[in-house]
């Protein structure tokens, strides 16, 4: 299949690398294709700049956000997330409509130091995935996998023996079913995939964050997840 990941970070690298080894056609998207690739910056956690990733990753295509969005039969939102919305009236909703995009962005505010706060026009009555959800209504906005560190969202066979849990929500039910099945070729089990129902969920998946960074601050080790247990 042919999929769009907006967003040239750890996370969007992440993605890219896995998904063209379960044999999918993967075009990473980015503002300027040729200040990305020759920017020699380090990312804020000091991984290294994105060029160095794309030489050896180079069977991904990369394009604009707009070159992305259009490519994709399924797209990714891993920008950002106090600009998502800027990216995809970039990327144009024209190329978006119709299209699963899956949103995996969190809105964190850093511009108050550590740990990062969520963003106050995005929580608690209001998240990123309504906001974009609001922007793009022929888009199927569905909300996954924010609520881990990006290695165990697409390994998640690296803890547990993947006996744990993550969260979909959306408004459209076909969409949400095509998404648990890309989360169980990433090696999500079925029963573990909880659908937490409509978009407005996304509240719930992004306030988990101060938590999530928190019990990070405590442990110093991104590797962990939540299992509900009952
Ligand atoms: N790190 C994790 O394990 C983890 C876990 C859960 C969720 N997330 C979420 O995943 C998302 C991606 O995280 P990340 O650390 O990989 O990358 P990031 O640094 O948060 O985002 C990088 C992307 O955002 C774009 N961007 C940044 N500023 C922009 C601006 N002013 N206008 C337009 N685009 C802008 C960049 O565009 P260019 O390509 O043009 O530079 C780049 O593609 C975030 O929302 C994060 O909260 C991360």
């Amino acid at each position: 299949m042919k999929i769009a990941v907006l967003g040239t970070g750890i996370v969007g690298q992440t993605y890219a690398s896995k998904l063209i080894t379960l044999g999918h056609d993967v075009m990473i998207g980015t503002r300027n294709v040729s200040e990305k690739l020759n920017s020699s910056a380090k990312d804020s956690y000091g991984n290294p700049p994105f060029g160095e990733w794309y030489t050896k990753n180079s069977s991904v295509k990369l394009g604009t956000f707009e070159e992305a969005a259009t490519f994709g039969e399924i797209v990714l939102n891993v920008t950002q997330g106090g600009n998502s919305i800027t990216v995809l009236k970039l990327a144009n909703a024209k190329n978006l409509n119709g299209k699963i995009l899956i949103d995996i962005s969190n809105p964190l505010d850093f511009s108050k130091g550590m740990p990062p706060s969520l963003l106050p026009e995005l929580s608690n009555t209001n998240s990123l995935g309504e906001e974009i959800q609001k922007l793009l209504p022929s888009v199927k906005v569905v909300k996954a996998l924010n609520t881990m560190w990006c290695g165990l969202m697409v390994n998640p066979l690296m803890i547990n023996s993947g006996d744990h849990n993550t969260f979909i929500c959306g408004n459209d039910s076909d969409a949400k079913d095509q998404v648990k099945r890309l989360l169980k070729s990433f090696g999500w089990i079925d029963k573990n995939i909880i659908d937490l129902g409509d978009i407005s969920a996304a509240r719930g998946t992004e306030m988990y964050l101060p938590l999530w960074l928190r019990i990070y601050g405590a442990t110093s080790n991104g590797a962990f997840n939540i299992k509900i247990v009952n």
